[in-house]
């Protein structure tokens, strides 16, 4: 009843009948004034007016399944939300959920991670109430070989995302950073489950450093978030919605090709470090070069100084 009450509050132009509500959901006056009491509790500023009922003059940064579930435009993605006030990793419980049968779109979101992951086996730092932790199951009728561009198909969603939400315009770092003013506002983590050959689940779990006010000394050269660049907070909801629809719309395009040739140009005008000179960190050694964009099949072509042209599949650049 919270969920349904949170949305004909947003839907309502006016003020809602404290008797409409009680006769739509059949509880008693009390029972509504305890959910109204219950979301103001949450940071929802309703305000309640004798003969006339409630009106929701604003919110706050809540990030609740509720306040999901009552803004979220989306067919698929988002449909089941798994909320959690702490968790070791959405990661893990996204595909926990996935080995359990949860359907395409699943999210799994939380408040805090314990033991948030990044790439390669690092630490993604996750504290309350200050960044987006969220986990997508996806369930793709696509090659395995294909799955890793998933990751670059979040990045675009989530620049357009954060882009619409705050009206901030991040860059890509290839394959899936997003960076500010040079620094990470993004990271995403792909995990995927196949079985004879088969893809069983994708997830594709992403951090955003939306309102922190600091870092750790060690991360301070390098990450940032939305609040330190720009001096302003902003609503966590608001992100997580505007991200999922667009993945909806980039997933469609993706999918009926299955590589990025639809999404290249777009992806390459959002690279951060292109036609600039990058260092590519191979295992082999490090080189530089200049970048060059993306080729269809999501590797990074870098030319290097005696004007051949090679093409990065995995690893990472930096400028
Ligand atoms: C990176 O190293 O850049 C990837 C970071 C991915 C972090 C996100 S936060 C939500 C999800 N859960 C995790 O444990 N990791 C991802």
């Amino acid at each position: 009843m919270k969920g349904e009450i949170l949305k004909l509050l947003k839907e309502s132009d006016g003020y809602l009948s404290g008797q409409e509500l009680c006769e739509r959901f059949g509880v008693s006056r009390t029972a509504v004034w305890k959910v109204i009491n219950q979301l103001k509790e949450e940071g929802y500023e309703i305000e309640a007016i004798r003969n006339k009922g409630y009106i929701l003059k604003s919110v706050s940064d809540v990030l609740s399944k509720e306040e999901l579930e009552s803004s979220l435009k989306t067919r698929w993605a988002g449909k089941e939300i798994h909320y959690f006030d702490r968790t070791d990793s959405t990661n893990i419980q996204a595909r926990l959920a996935g080995e359990a049968g949860a359907s395409h779109g699943t999210l799994a979101v939380a408040e805090i991670q314990d033991g948030g992951r990044g790439r390669r086996g690092r630490n993604w730092i996750s504290p309350a109430g200050v960044g987006v932790w969220m986990s997508l199951l996806l369930r793709p009728e696509i090659s395995p070989v294909s799955a890793s561009m998933l990751t670059l198909v979040m990045a675009l969603a989530a620049q357009k995302g954060i882009k619409e939400a705050t009206g901030i315009e991040s860059q890509i770092k290839w394959p899936n950073d997003l960076v500010l003013n040079k620094k990470k506002i993004c990271g995403i983590l792909t995990e995927m489950g196949t079985e004879f050959m088969e893809i069983k689940y994708v997830v594709i779990g992403t951090g955003i450093n939306v309102n922190q006010e600091e870092f750790p000394e060690e991360l301070r050269k390098t990450a940032t978030s939305l609040y330190l660049e720009t001096g302003k907070k902003y609503h966590r909801s608001r992100i997580i919605e505007r991200i999922l629809e667009a993945l909806e719309e980039y997933y469609g395009i993706f999918v009926k090709t299955e590589d990025m040739s639809a999404l290249l140009e777009e992806y390459n005008e959002k690279l951060v470090n292109q036609g600039q000179e990058v260092c590519v960190l191979d295992p082999k050694g490090e080189y530089r070069g200049l970048c060059q964009g993306i080729t269809k099949t999501g590797g990074l072509l870098v030319e290097l100084s005696d004007g051949t042209v090679t093409e990065v599949i995995s690893g990472e650049v930096s400028v």
